[in-house]
């Protein structure tokens, strides 16, 4: 059983930046076609340039059903099938309990939750057996930063999902996992150090995060494409609902 998507059609969501360009990109690189969706058109045509000729850029806001069932018609229309879906997109507000408002936390739940979840349920009735979905969530689903209460929440949220749908879809062949980062080197993380603590902060912040993983160091996108690589091919075909954390050791201290 191989490590590769030869053939293969993937839909990854907020794959303009960050962590979902590197999956989308890694999956081109073994051989799938990906249809990349966020929310601004000029993101993902700078995206799909970095992605190559195996990729298509659809916008669409994961919290909206319609977007979500838009893009999947695209896709059955272009390519007749849907064999992986990653479900990217996702934020994270720093509040602590005190500070919280409702906007932040409908801006989060919409995103990380209902986004997860209307990214995923359109999806399952195109897919065959051993069609793959992995959910990115986060560390923070066991072990939320201080400040970050309604991301971890969040993040928990979707990990609890999977629980329940292999249940509900078994028998058909289709697997779920939930493929949760450490701190890994994007430019959400970099505005977020920033935001917390200043720009010339940012370099020492990132150093700290390391130093605290014992791994010594954050980790890069391209590690996070290499572990979804591996959940959406055939080489997990036994793994399902299950979270895997690629963190450098950090949940395990
Ligand atoms: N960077 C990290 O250290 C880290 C760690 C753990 C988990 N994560 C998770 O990884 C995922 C990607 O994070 P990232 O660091 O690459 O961030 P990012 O901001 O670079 O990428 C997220 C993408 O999602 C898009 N997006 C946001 N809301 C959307 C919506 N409603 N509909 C469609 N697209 C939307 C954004 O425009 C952006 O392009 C997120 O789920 C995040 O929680 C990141």
């Amino acid at each position: 059983m191989k490590n590769t998507l030869e053939g293969k059609v993937a839909v990854v969501t907020g794959g303009a930046s960050g962590i979902g360009l590197a999956i989308a990109k890694t999956f081109t690189e073994n051989g799938a076609s990906v249809i990349i969706t966020d929310l601004q058109q000029e993101n993902l045509d700078k995206a799909v340039a970095v992605i190559g000729k195996d990729g298509i850029g659809i916008v669409a806001n994961v919290s909206k059903l319609k977007d979500m069932e838009a893009v999947y018609q695209q896709v059955m229309a272009k390519f007749g099938k849907l064999d992986t879906v990653v479900a990217n997109a996702g934020l994270g507000d720093h509040g602590p309990l005190g500070t919280i408002t409702e906007e932040q936390y409908d801006r989060t739940f919409n995103t990380n939750v209902k986004g997860v979840l209307f990214t995923v349920q359109p999806a399952v009735p195109l897919m065959k057996p051993g069609g793959t979905i992995i959910i990115i969530g986060s560390t923070g689903s066991v072990n939320p930063p201080r400040g970050m209460s309604i991301y971890g929440g969040s993040k928990a949220a979707v990990r609890n999902f999977i629980r329940s749908w292999v249940q509900d879809t078994k028998g058909t062949g289709i697997r779920f996992n939930v493929l949760s980062p450490g701190a890994i080197d994007t430019e959400s993380l970099r505005n977020a150090l920033e935001k917390a603590h200043g720009r010339d902060q940012v370099e020492a912040g990132v150093k700290s995060m390391g130093a605290d993983t014992p791994a010594g160091r954050i980790g890069t996108t391209d590690e996070i494409g290499q572990v979804a690589l591996f959940l959406a091919s055939e080489a997990s075909s036994f793994i399902t609902g299950v979270e895997i954390f690629a963190d450098g050791g950090l949940t395990a201290i």
